[in-house]
């Protein structure tokens, strides 16, 4: 392939978005092995953009790097042994971690993370659908799967891993009940997946879920938020419960005492959503493309932005509307 040049978000130092963040003309060469190169459409935005800029992402060095987690579009260039051919339409994982992102006119996806979106689904939900999703099956079902019966409790519900944990869980028969913190986010989350939803800033979440679990307790706790509210949520866990470490939106992890923790029957589990085995990797993206296929899972989508927004996109993910924030980047 010939080389291709176009517009790229990238971060060139951390601090505040419209200082931090630059639209750079880039050359993408054909795609690396394990990679395609897209014409992006649509990628996914949230809280990893502000921690990304602000230099809180454990997961990345130093600027300069591309910022975006997820993109989608139609392929353009693969690279030998590929799966996929040009012209598919498809949703994956950046080379974000490489310093290629998705806010960008063309991206590098990781193959073994990326699907061929599902014609039901818009372009809109395909770019917003990878990290959320990978994220909550990281937690349900490899580190701390969840049976069906069994209640789930979903903290951070209307957000981002949120949206996707209520959706995931109640695919795989759990009682979901969802946590979020004004009156538009929980009629979302009772749209998309709850069969219960407490506000955190105006509830009492203690007695809420005595009441709504009959004293037995929570399951799982998917805690993508951490601090006060997840502290508060772990009062409420079952005996063998556990509570998956997803996040950190609230500023804080969730003050954890081993002491409490034996005396009381439960765990708490990290969970990091990055490939393993490439074989495992492929079967999690296969059952995801399934679950989305039958329309069992969706991303429901929150802000578009213009792609000459990505600056203001990334001040307003620190305070999210419900739902998923999208980037459009080219029209259909
Ligand atoms: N482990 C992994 O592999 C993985 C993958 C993706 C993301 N993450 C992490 O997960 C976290 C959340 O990411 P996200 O994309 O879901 O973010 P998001 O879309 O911004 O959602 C976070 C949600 O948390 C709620 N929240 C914020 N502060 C809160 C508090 N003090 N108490 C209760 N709820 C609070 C917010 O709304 P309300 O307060 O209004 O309800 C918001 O809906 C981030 O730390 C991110 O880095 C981890």
């Amino acid at each position: 392939m010939n080389t291709t040049t176009g517009k790229a978000w990238r971060a060139i130092k951390f601090g505040p978005p419209a200082e931090s963040v630059e639209l750079q003309q880039l050359t993408w060469e054909a795609p690396p092995e394990g990679h395609v190169l897209i014409r992006v459409s649509t990628a996914g935005a949230g809280f990893p953009d502000v921690m990304m800029t602000a230099g809180q992402y454990p997961l990345l060095g130093d600027p300069p790097f591309g910022l975006g987690e997820e993109a989608a579009g139609e392929v353009v260039a693969v690279s030998t042994g590929s799966r996929l051919s040009v012209g598919d339409r498809v949703t994956g994982i950046t080379a974000f971690l490489q310093g290629w992102g998705g806010f960008a006119e063309y991206a590098y996806l990781r193959e073994i993370s990326t699907i061929r979106i599902p014609p039901t689904m818009t372009d809109e939900e395909a770019g917003g659908f990878p990290i959320g999703f990978r994220t909550a099956y990281a937690a349900l079902v490899d580190r701390t799967p969840i049976e069906a019966g069994q209640t789930l409790l979903v903290l951070g519900a209307a957000g981002s891993t949120g949206t996707a944990a209520m959706q995931l869980g109640k695919a795989l028969g759990a009682k979901v009940i969802a946590v979020a913190g004004s009156q538009d986010k929980l009629d979302f989350c009772s749209r998309h997946g709850a069969d219960h939803v407490i506000g955190y800033r105006d509830e009492n979440l203690t007695a809420r879920l005595t009441e709504i679990t009959d004293g037995r307790g929570i399951d799982l706790i998917f805690d993508p938020v951490g601090g006060d509210t997840a502290a508060t949520a772990l009062k409420s866990i079952a005996r063998n419960g556990r509570i998956a470490l997803v996040g950190v939106a609230s500023g804080n992890p969730v003050p954890l005492n081993p002491m409490d923790m034996l005396l009381r029957n439960y765990s708490a589990v990290g969970v990091l959503a990055t490939p393993g085995d490439p074989e495992a990797e492929a079967l999690v993206w296969e059952r995801l493309a399934e679950l989305a296929g039958a329309g069992k899972v969706t991303m429901p989508v929150g802000r578009v932005y213009d792609f000459h927004d990505v600056p203001r996109m990334i001040t307003e993910q620190s305070t999210p509307g419900p739902g998923k924030s999208v980037v459009r980047v080219a029209s259909a």
